[in-house]
């Protein structure tokens, strides 16, 4: 049996597909009320950025693995005031068993990590989203019952998201088409990460081919155009990604049984329309109700409460 206990979730890539799939299938469980457990455990959430879906999500799943939460917000603890990442590390990993991070640089998690014998969650940084990418695959699992051999293609800023996307889903066999046009590519380490895994080229496509990229696609993807901590450039990122707009029209060109996500938070008639947010072929809310269910076979998994 897969053990994954003890381990950091930095990036998507600390998992193996193995890895991955045992996460994805206790999910759907616990989802379906197929298991559950009873941990006396304790999460502690540091969040430098806003968050919803992800501080309410991980909260719940760990109320419901019967544990405790700890928000560590930042402006009320003396991280955010300038203690060292190395000392704040230390002092927290004599107190909880597992930390979710939601911050800005990667490398600020990966000290967290060095600092910690518990494990360490990324809950966003700006390289990476690997919590939003269970989700997402175990929404596109439940729906076509398999990820191997699918095409996903996501429109818009070459992000956090996109990144983990493309590694996500090539690691699970998936096609993997970023539709990002000039200057708003994904980073061109994470593009070589991804070409390594694949076991065809056709897995990784990087194009300003909007409708080639679309065609045939199985799941359309998108995020917001500026995110967090980009903010002043909102405004000026409208017109040059407005082509990459997913529309009915787009939605219309791509494979007849396709499915649209996004993992919010959604700016309308931006990024995506009001009418494929709401229309029959979006698994949006089916995908943020996901955080929940994958975040909580990650946490289960990472305890050992699953062996
Ligand atoms: N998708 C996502 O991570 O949402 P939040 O920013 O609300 O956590
Ligand atoms: N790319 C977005 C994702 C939000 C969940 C951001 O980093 O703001």
């Amino acid at each position: 049996m897969t053990n994954l206990t003890g381990r950091d979730l930095l990036n998507i890539t600390d998992l193996n597909p193995t890895e991955i799939k045992t996460i994805l299938d206790l999910a759907i469980d616990l989802k379906n009320g197929k298991q559950e457990f009873n941990c006396k455990k304790t999460l502690g959430l540091l969040f430098y950025k806003a968050s919803t879906r992800t501080r309410v999500s991980f909260s719940v799943a760990m109320y419901q693995l019967g544990g405790n939460v700890i928000d560590l917000n930042p402006s009320r603890t003396q991280v955010g005031r300038g203690e060292p990442i190395q000392d704040t590390a230390r002092v927290l990993d004599r107190y909880l068993d597992i930390l979710a991070i939601r911050t800005f640089a990667q490398e600020d998690i990966q000290t967290f990590a060095d600092y910690c014998d518990i494990p360490i969650i990324n809950a966003l940084t700006d390289l990476e989203h690997p919590c939003q990418i269970l989700a997402d695959l175990q929404t596109i699992q439940e729906t076509f019952g398999q990820l191997d051999g699918l095409t996903m293609t996501y429109l818009g800023d070459g992000n956090n998201v996109a990144h983990s996307l493309l590694l996500g889903g090539v690691l699970m066999g998936m096609n993997v088409r970023l539709a990002c046009p000039e200057g708003y590519l994904p980073s061109s380490e994470v593009v070589k990460q991804a070409q390594a895994l694949a076991t065809k080229p056709e897995q990784v496509v990087i194009t300003q081919d909007i409708q080639g990229a679309v065609e045939n696609a199985h799941v359309l993807y998108t995020d917001v155009w500026a995110s967090m901590g980009q903010e002043e450039e909102t405004e000026q990122r409208i017109p040059i990604f407005m082509p990459y707009q997913i529309n009915q029209n787009l939605v219309n060109s791509a494979h007849k049984d396709a499915i649209v996500l996004h993992c919010l938070p959604a700016y309308r008639e931006k990024e995506i329309t009001d009418e494929v947010m709401e229309g029959s072929q979006s698994r949006i809310w089916d995908q943020a109700e996901n955080r929940m269910h994958a975040q909580k076979a990650l946490m289960a998994c990472l305890l050992g409460l699953n062996k």
